[in-house]
């Protein structure tokens, strides 16, 4: 991983003429500039609606039109959505080209680059095709963050305070007053510590067999709530990723509180941090019955049995924990009296 933009401005120049560019409308405005060359693009519509094999279809039709090879480097430059597809429309021309991710939303920079998960969603669920597959190299420069709107900074402080959540209390700390007040500009080392925490799941359970399952603390509902508001919401109004996940893990948590010894004091804590994140959504907790069938469906599941990652206190995570779906009803409860 390369941290500066200056690392990435030399790469682009050195490669210049074997490299096609992935961006959406935004990216190619706002951050595609910053690459300091001219370089063959094209653009993908934004948003979650769009990860789907259709835009695959796409990418791979302008790749051969632009005649790209398996030695071509496809540079995807854009947010969680645009990283996890590009890699894993990448890993499949021509059976593997080149793949350089450039993260350009904060959610994107601390996740969704690092750790060789891609793929898209399929039939409303999420990411259910996909592959293991590492990027050649990834360039995490915040010099981009400047354009990102607050609402997807925040979605980015979601996934970090979960880092802290699962590993390092003081880094929940530390994550949790720029969550809180969010005109506070943010320090790059705190980016670079959740990628940190992130790499030490993932080095030691690639394929998420085991300790991986921990970076999905808050996923298992998150994931449930923002499939369905796919199905429910029109083109790029529904629940967006990063929020999603943050009303699963205020459900995760009080889970936790009553599976895995999450004190009532803890669960308060993340309920307040989470509680302003909690009253800008405004569409309804779904019921029980709506949820089940995704998270039935959820790829960490073993068995019949819906499968979590829980809290036992603020930095410490334990995997492979299974609910009944009553307990779960009631975490849904937990939220909706939140609202
Ligand atoms: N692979 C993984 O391990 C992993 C981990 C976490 C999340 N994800 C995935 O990430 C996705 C969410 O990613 P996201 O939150 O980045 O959403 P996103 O990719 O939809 O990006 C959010 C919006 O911000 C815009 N944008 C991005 N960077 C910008 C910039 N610098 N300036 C201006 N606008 C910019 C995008 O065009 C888009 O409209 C979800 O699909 C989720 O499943 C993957």
């Amino acid at each position: 991983m390369k941290k500066s933009l200056e690392a990435l401005q030399i790469f682009v120049r050195e490669h210049q003429d074997n490299i096609v560019v992935l961006a959406d409308k935004h990216t190619l405005q706002d951050c595609y500039p910053l690459l300091g060359v001219e370089l063959p693009h094209f653009i993908v519509p934004y948003g979650e609606s769009y990860k789907n094999l259709n835009s695959c279809e796409y990418i791979w039709k302008k790749l051969k039109d632009k005649g790209a090879t398996r030695q071509t480097i496809l540079l995807c430059l854009g947010g969680g959505v645009l990283c996890d597809m590009g890699a894993f429309a990448g890993a499949c021309y021509q059976r593997g080209m080149r793949v350089v991710l450039v993260p350009t939303s904060l959610l994107a920079m601390v996740d969704a680059s690092s750790g060789g998960k891609t793929g898209v969603n399929f039939l409303n669920f999420k990411n259910y095709i996909g592959l293991f597959k590492e990027a050649e190299e990834i360039f995490v420069c915040p010099d981009f963050l400047p354009t990102l709107p607050q609402a997807e900074m925040r979605n980015g402080y979601v996934e970090m305070l979960k880092h802290g959540l699962i590993a390092d209390k003081s880094h929940y700390d530390a994550v949790k007053y720029h969550f809180l007040k969010s005109n506070h500009p943010l320090d790059p080392s705190l980016i670079f510590h959740s990628i940190a925490i992130k790499q030490q799941h993932v080095e030691q359970d690639f394929l998420d067999t085991g300790i991986r399952k921990r970076l999905n603390f808050g996923h298992t509902i998150g994931h449930a709530l923002e499939s369905h508001s796919l199905v429910i919401k029109e083109e790029n109004e529904s629940l967006s990723h990063g929020t999603a996940v943050g009303l699963g893990m205020v459900v995760e948590s009080y889970i936790s509180a009553q599976l895995a010894g999450l004190s009532e004091d803890d669960l308060q804590q993340i309920t307040l941090v989470l509680q302003g994140l909690v009253n800008s959504v405004n569409e309804d907790i779904p019921s029980m019955d709506v949820l089940l069938p995704y998270l039935q469906k959820d790829k960490k599941n073993q068995s019949a049995e819906i499968n979590f990652s829980l809290l036992k206190s603020i930095g410490h995570c334990e995997h492979n924990y299974t609910a009944s779906v009553e307990l779960i009803a009631e975490g849904l409860d937990f939220l909706r009296k939140l609202k």
